[in-house]
């Protein structure tokens, strides 16, 4: 038989106890941790020692009850109170953190804006949407086949050291030109075609002018009865948006492999109007973009008869329209991502 002081004892140690790890409790997870210690129905320290009443006489049964049974009451009441200061305080700490100074400044938020490359090709592709072209996104790697030979320069044409090419392999190459999807589009789909091509082409190139990495936007045309006309209808609308009511273009022979006839194009000044400054170096013109009319071999190379489809190309450099239109003068600008530069070119607003 156990003796009933020593019980007393032992509860009165075990309310000890509990008043002296409450002391050094930090939070209310730890108060939650501590009352499992004691009053978990199972595990708990008050709940074993009320399991020695086995061990007690029966005329002592009763008192030793009393005495464990307020100790518990005595520990519930006290782990309750101990919760709530826990959680006051962390809420009270919550507040202090989450506390918001409404006279602070407001941290300044800057809009980003499209890099003017993204700006032109998006004010080009609206402009010839307008004028019913799809877009077509093609490959930046091509087969020599798509880049040259279909377009009309075959392996060891003169034509090829025009664009100084990256090759991945004997027979792949990062695309230098956009004209390639010309090929893809035609191969893949009956006239009327109306497409223009967007994207990044590739060329060993490197000075204030050129970079090894532009962008260029191809048209292309098929149709019944394309003629010259067309095109110079199509670009004097395309500069008049982009440069101007008042702005025209002109035709000047020259050479692509591809086009026959092939024409470069100038637009007329829109800085001087036409009567010369240091923009068109005097000459009233400023060069734009090479066309022509579709070359009947690449008509054929895709299998359209040439005899009843004509078509028209043109292909036109985006950073060379953005620096003429926002007075860059080197195209490495363009590309290093200088914020104060970039920032300050910015039509979307
Ligand atoms: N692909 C030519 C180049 O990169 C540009 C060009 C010229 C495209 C005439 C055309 C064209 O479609 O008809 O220099």
């Amino acid at each position: 038989m156990a003796d009933l002081n020593e019980l007393k004892e032992a509860a009165k140690s075990l309310r000890d106890e509990i008043l002296n790890n409450v002391k050094d409790l930090a939070n209310s997870k730890e108060a939650y941790e501590l009352r499992k210690v004691f009053l978990d129905s199972k595990q708990g320290k008050i709940g074993q020692l009320m399991k020695e009443m086995r061990t007690v006489p029966n005329d002592q049964k009763q008192e030793y009850g009393k005495t464990v049974n307020e100790l518990k009451q005595w520990a519930q009441a006290r782990f309750e109170e101990v919760d709530r200061a826990m959680k006051e305080r962390e809420l009270q700490s919550r507040y202090e953190r989450e506390k918001l100074d409404v006279t602070m400044p407001a941290v300044e938020t800057v809009p980003g804006n499209l890099h003017p490359v993204t700006q032109v090709r998006e004010e080009l592709i609206d402009i010839f949407a307008s004028m019913g072209f799809e877009v077509y996104e093609g490959k930046e790697i091509e087969n020599d086949y798509y880049n040259f030979t279909a377009l009309n320069t075959p392996q060891d044409h003169p034509a090829r050291d025009m664009q100084d090419t990256f090759y991945v392999s004997p027979e792949f190459l990062l695309r230098t030109q956009t004209s390639a999807g010309q090929i893809h589009v035609m191969e893949a789909k009956k006239p009327p075609i109306k497409i223009l091509s967007p994207g990044r082409v590739f060329r060993s190139d490197d000075d204030a002018t050129h970079s090894p990495m532009f962008h260029q936007m191809e048209g292309l045309v098929v149709d019944k009865h394309i003629t010259l006309s067309d095109l110079k209808g199509m670009l004097d609308t395309f500069v008049q948006k982009i440069y101007g009511e008042n702005t025209t273009t002109r035709l000047r022979p020259s050479y692509f492999p591809f086009t026959e006839p092939s024409v470069e194009v100038d637009v007329s000044c829109f800085e001087c109007g036409g009567k010369g400054c240091g923009l068109c170096k005097g000459t009233g013109w400023i060069e734009v973009l090479g066309a022509g009319i579709v070359n009947r071999k690449v008509l054929e190379n895709c299998g359209l008869d040439p005899d009843e489809y004509s078509g028209l190309a043109f292909g036109i450099g985006l950073e060379r329209i953005a620096m003429l239109k926002y007075g860059i003068n080197n195209i490495k600008l363009m590309f290093e991502s200088d914020m104060d530069v970039l920032k300050q070119i910015n039509d979307q607003e």
